[in-house]
């Protein structure tokens, strides 16, 4: 028995996908045309909202914990009304906007498999993009008396935001080569999963419903991810491949900062979780996240071992990780620079808590320093441009970081994740 039912939105709106879809990404067809070569055993590819099933009928978390959930967005009052609302549309934005991030540089891809895989992803972040705005088209009480039309609203804001006008951060940065697209599906793809997971939960039924067909597609994507990065490691370990170690640690460098801002502040989330719809607040989720890339990390650090040392087994190239990266030493001719690492929670944070945010911390989390006050802005950016790719520099977010960093123009406050 299939784990979930499946539905089509209104005409208008499935219409407006597709053209969405041929506008933004056209390659799709060379995906549908080619799926049975590479994906034989795997049903072929369809836009549709997918319905799974909850995991309980009761609200789990929250001041109406153990009331039944939402059926109707109508029935959510106040402020929680527009914070799910608030969440779908960030959820969507992230959807197109990681489409338009990856089509850049797919033709780049080293390999077919590669491509392929990218174009399937692409492909699911349409239908994922879909399925929000399912959950906005099939329920008609988001629009209320005297109120405008929430839904119609959301959807069409949707459909015309280009790279430069997403929600978050992460998804307003062009990718510049197919270094890219992989250290996106590892570490934002993987802050996707963890949002997802946690909305399980949702009060908002229709919300809940549509996670676990979500999260079952982004485990391809962070799978693939996690594949190819070692690919791109192992390439760079024995001169074979078009990036080196130092290229994908800038990468690295550049993405898993804007991975922890998705979250939202550290100290924030509570009211999500008041209102039943996270069960975790930012901060916890944030710190298991990173956590969870440090671990990734270290495995592609262990087949980077296993290349440079014949026949040694995982767990002796794990310690020898270990022993390389605590002591900063070379060990059986592995040395520091050979491998990768996961820089601090506080190095090169543009949002986040106010001791955090802004302040000149290197990739190892230490404030760097002169005459016993942090170092100035431009030194820090002087900093800067020697651990991220010297393409990331010329990017509008970069140049809004730098901005904000020389106090011509803060962020703005407040809530900035999903
Ligand atoms: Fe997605
Ligand atoms: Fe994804």
């Amino acid at each position: 028995m299939a784990a979930y039912t499946t539905e089509t939105i209104t005409p208008k709106y499935h219409e407006a996908l597709v053209a969405w879809q041929k506008k933004n990404f056209p390659e799709m067809k060379f995906l549908e045309d080619n799926w049975s070569k590479y994906y034989a055993s795997q049903t072929p590819f369809q836009l549709m909202a997918k319905i799974g099933k909850l995991n309980s009928e009761v609200i789990n978390y929250g001041r109406m914990a153990g009331q039944p959930r939402f059926e109707n967005a109508g029935e959510m009052v106040g402020n929680m009304f527009y914070s799910a609302r608030d969440i779908i549309r960030a959820q969507a934005s992230t959807e197109l906007g990681s489409i338009q991030q990856h089509r850049l540089t797919l033709e780049e891809a080293p390999t077919d498999q590669m491509k392929m895989a990218v174009l399937r992803i692409m492909s699911e972040e349409l239908r994922h993009g879909y399925q929000m705005f399912w959950v906005l088209d099939h329920d008609q009480s988001w629009k209320k008396p005297g109120h405008p039309d929430i839904a119609h609203e959301t959807m069409e804001e949707l459909l015309t935001m280009e790279l430069g006008d997403h929600v978050l951060d992460a998804f307003n940065i062009p990718f510049t080569n197919f270094l890219d697209n992989v250290i996106f599906a590892t570490v934002i793809d993987l802050v996707g999963k963890y949002q997802l997971e946690m909305q399980k939960v949702f009060s908002y039924a229709p919300m809940a419903r549509s996670m676990g067909p979500m999260l079952s597609e982004e485990g391809f994507h962070i799978g693939s991810g996690r594949g190819f990065l070692k690919e791109l490691a192992i390439g760079a370990t024995t001169d074979s491949g078009r990036y080196s170690i130092n290229d994908i640690q800038k990468g690295l460098n550049a993405w898993i900062p804007r991975g922890l801002e998705m979250f939202g502040n550290e100290r924030g989330g509570a009211t999500a979780v008041a209102f039943g719809f996270k069960d975790r607040d930012n901060g916890t989720a944030q710190s298991e996240y990173h956590g969870e890339v440090r671990e990734v990390i270290e495995l592609v650090n262990v087949e980077i071992v296993r290349t440079k040392i014949k026949d040694i087994t995982a767990p002796d190239a794990r310690s020898i990780v270990r022993e390389v990266q605590d002591t900063g030493e070379t060990v059986r001719g592995v040395a520091p620079q050979d491998l990768l690492f996961v820089p601090d929670v506080k190095f090169f944070r543009k949002r986040g808590l106010e001791d955090i945010a802004l302040m000149p911390y290197d990739v190892y989390g230490n404030l760097m320093t002169e005459d016993g006050k942090p170092v100035s802005a431009e030194k820090y950016l002087a900093y800067l441009s020697t651990v991220i790719p010297d393409y990331y520099l010329k990017t509008h977010e970069f140049e809004k970081y730098r901005e904000a960093l020389l106090g011509h123009q803060a962020p703005k406050p407040g809530s900035y994740g999903w």
